[in-house]
C-alpha cells in the first residue's frame, strides 16, 4: 500500500505529461493532415495528370508502408540531410504526412458519394464547376467526410504511441520511463492502456454529441 502511493507521487506527472503531449500531437496531426490530404484530394481529382499522378503514389507509398518505419526515416533521414529536428518536431511531421493520405482518401470519397445528379443539376442550373463543388457538392460531402475526419482523430491518439521509437515525448514514451525508472514492467502499461481510452472513448461521445447537433 506504501509502495503503490509512492508510486502514484513519483510518476503521476510522467503520465500526465505523456497524455497531455499525446494529445498534442493528435491536435497536430487532424490540423496539418486535413491540409495536405485536402491538396491530396484536388490534385487527385484535377484534371492535371500529373497531379494526380503524384498524389496517388503518394497516397499508395504512405498508406502501403508501416508509420513505424515513416517515423524512423523523417527522424534519421532529416539529421543526414544536416537538420537537427527534435523528435518532437519530427514526430509531428511523420504524423502529418501519414494522416494526410488517409485524410486524401476520406475527402476524396467524401466527395466521390455525392451523386452526379447534384453536379448536373447545379450545372444545368447555371453554375459554374467551381460554383458547383463549393455551394452543392462539398456541403453534401461534407456529411460523409466530418465523421471520418473524427475517427482520424481518434485514430492519431492512438497511432502517435508509435513515436515513442524516436523518443518523443508522449503517453506510451513515459510509460516505458516509467517501466524503466520504477522497475515495474506492467502497471506502468496498464496506466497507459487506460489513460489512452480516457481519451479515445471521451473524444468518440464527444465528436457523435457535435455530429448529433449537425444534423
Ligand atoms: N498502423 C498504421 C501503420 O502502421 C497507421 C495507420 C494510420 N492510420 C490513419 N488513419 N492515420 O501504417
Amino acid at each position: 500500500q506504501d509502495q503503490d502511493q509512492g508510486f502514484w507521487a513519483k510518476y503521476g506527472n510522467y503520465f500526465i505529461r505523456g497524455a497531455i503531449y499525446t494529445l498534442v500531437f493528435a491536435v497536430l496531426t487532424v490540423l496539418f493532415g486535413t491540409i495536405i490530404g485536402t491538396l491530396l484530394a484536388l490534385m487527385k481529382l484535377s484534371r492535371n495528370w500529373l497531379a494526380k499522378v503524384v498524389a496517388n503514389i503518394y497516397i499508395e507509398f504512405i498508406r502501403g508502408t508501416p508509420l513505424l518505419v515513416q517515423a524512423f526515416i523523417v527522424f534519421f533521414g532529416t539529421q543526414i540531410l544536416g537538420l537537427d529536428l527534435s523528435a518532437f518536431v519530427a514526430g509531428a511531421i511523420a504524423m502529418a504526412i501519414n494522416s494526410g493520405a488517409y485524410v486524401a482518401e476520406i475527402i476524396r470519397g467524401g466527395i466521390n458519394s455525392v451523386p452526379v445528379g447534384q453536379t448536373e443539376a447545379a450545372r444545368s442550373l447555371g453554375l459554374h464547376q467551381s460554383q458547383a463543388m463549393r455551394y452543392v457538392i462539398l456541403p453534401q460531402a461534407m456529411k460523409n467526410i466530418w465523421p471520418a475526419l473524427g475517427n482520424e482523430f481518434v485514430t492519431d491518439i492512438k497511432e502517435s504511441s508509435v513515436l515513442s521509437v524516436i523518443g518523443a515525448t508522449e503517453l506510451m514514451f513515459e510509460g516505458t520511463v516509467v517501466q524503466g525508472a520504477s522497475f515495474k514492467p506492467f502497471l506502468p502499461l496498464v496506466v497507459v492502456a487506460i489513460l489512452y481510452f480516457i481519451m479515445t472513448f471521451t473524444l468518440s461521445r464527444l465528436l457523435r454529441l457535435i455530429e448529433k447537433r449537425f444534423n
